[in-house]
């Protein structure tokens, strides 16, 4: 089928089988290597892209019905030379180690905070006809929120940290969260 997507503003003619996922399609044809192949199930959010401000598993989207709408990776959403906010938060807060997770991670959580600000609840938000602002989000709310992202490499506590300062909350500093997750029994002495 020829078809035109539109990825990160711009306009890209392809002919494809009609059974190609848009992950395969970015990856394979477009060189779009941003967008990771984790499971490929829709397990893992490895491939999460933005469809029209949705954040997708592009592992579970046809290509060929993506025609009209606005894609974006991760490639979109730095600036030629400004990193996006998240990403920012993921350097500052050690949010990756191995990397693999992070461009899924990173577009979730762009679409969670416009979900937050459209007043989208979560399975645990306390009182559904009270949605919670930005501002109010707890661990627990933002740890739901990013269930359907997995990282391999546990870096769970950067990203939480690296969420919560785009939030304009106040995470743990860095080395606070680095001798966490190192030392154990070790005492934070700072
Ligand atoms: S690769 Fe798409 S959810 Fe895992
Ligand atoms: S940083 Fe390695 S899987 Fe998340």
């Amino acid at each position: 089928m020829n078809i035109t997507l539109t990825i990160n503003g711009e306009q890209h003619p392809l002919a494809i089988e009609p059974w190609v996922t848009l992950l395969d399609a970015l990856r394979e044809e477009l060189g779009l290597v941003g967008s990771k192949k984790g499971c490929d199930h829709g397990q893992c959010g490895a491939c999460t892209v933005l469809i029209d401000g949705q954040r997708v598993y592009s592992c579970l989207a046809l290509a060929v019905m993506q025609e009209g709408k606005a894609i974006i990776t991760i490639e979109g959403l730095a600036t030629q030379e400004t990193l996006h906010p998240v990403q920012e938060a993921f350097i500052d807060h050690d949010g990756f180690q191995c990397g693999y997770c992070t461009p899924g991670q990173i577009c979730a959580i762009v679409a969670l905070l416009e979900e937050v600000k459209r007043g989208c609840v979560s399975a645990v938000t306390p009182d559904l006809s009270t949605p919670v602002s930005i501002a109010e989000l707890c661990e627990a709310e933002i740890k739901e929120r990013l269930s359907g992202n997995l990282c391999r490499c546990s870096a769970y506590n950067g990203i939480l940290a690296a969420v919560q300062q785009v939030m304009g909350q106040n995470p743990p500093s860095p080395m606070a969260e680095v001798l966490v997750s190192d030392s154990g029994n070790q005492e934070i002495s700072s």
